[in-house]
């Protein structure tokens, strides 16, 4: 599996699997690979901005077409914070995308495999989910976007669950602990009957 072609024809997969769903559709939901409602949306991923807690540069790693960081950007507003927006994607067509949904900030894009990735500059806040790379791999990939995180930033971890399919959201706090990252903090948002949508939890970097 870790060997270099298994890990090429891994990602293909991944990547092919995403853009046949993400671009059948027009719906910037769709292509955020969200398939319910904008309110929803909401529910689900402002929870992210608990770990935001100033101004400052905020990167989405697997970023499809920019809908979440233009999200974050019009939920953070509302609480008087700024945030300027940065992304990376495996996928080109989705990068494009999201440089036409943002389009003041189209350098601030690229397409790039999160594992490969390397960043000249660093962020105040990095967002990932886990499930871009092989679990084998989650240790150093979490140590290499924390490098990337500026003095008093934050790496911040989701895990979205997938009602439908009966798919729950991952204990991001234990799998960090068990990893020996100290969490910083963490949120989630539930159901009313409780089920999990979302949990986030962040690492500091002090
Ligand atoms: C579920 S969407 C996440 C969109 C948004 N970040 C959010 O949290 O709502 C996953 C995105 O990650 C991208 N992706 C998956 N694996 C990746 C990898 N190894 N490197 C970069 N992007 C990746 C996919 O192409 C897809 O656009």
């Amino acid at each position: 599996m870790l060997e270099a072609n298994g890990l090429a024809s891994w990602f293909k997969e991944e990547q092919q699997k995403t853009e046949n769903w993400y671009l059948a559709s027009s719906n910037p939901y769709q292509q955020s690979g969200w398939g319910s409602t904008p309110a929803r949306w909401r529910c689900v991923r402002e929870v992210i901005l608990t770990a935001v807690n100033k101004n400052g540069s905020f990167l989405d790693v697997g970023c499809a077409n920019g809908l979440l960081l233009e999200s974050l950007i019009q939920w953070a507003s509302e609480q008087k914070i700024q945030l300027i927006p940065y992304g990376i994607d495996i996928s080109s067509r989705l990068i494009e995308l999201a440089c036409q949904r943002l389009p003041d900030f189209t350098n601030n894009f690229a397409i790039a495999n999160a594992l490969y990735w390397r960043s000249t500059t660093q962020y105040d806040f990095i967002h990932t989910l886990l499930e871009y790379v092989p679990s084998q791999l989650h240790s150093d990939y979490i140590q290499q976007l924390f490098n990337t995180v500026k003095q008093g930033g934050r790496l911040i971890i989701s895990s979205y669950s997938n009602r439908s399919r009966q798919q729950q959201t991952f204990d991001v706090v234990q799998y960090l602990k068990q990893l020996g990252y100290p969490v910083a903090g963490n949120a989630s948002t539930q159901e009313e009957d409780g089920w999990i949508l979302t949990r986030v939890a962040w690492i500091e970097k002090r």
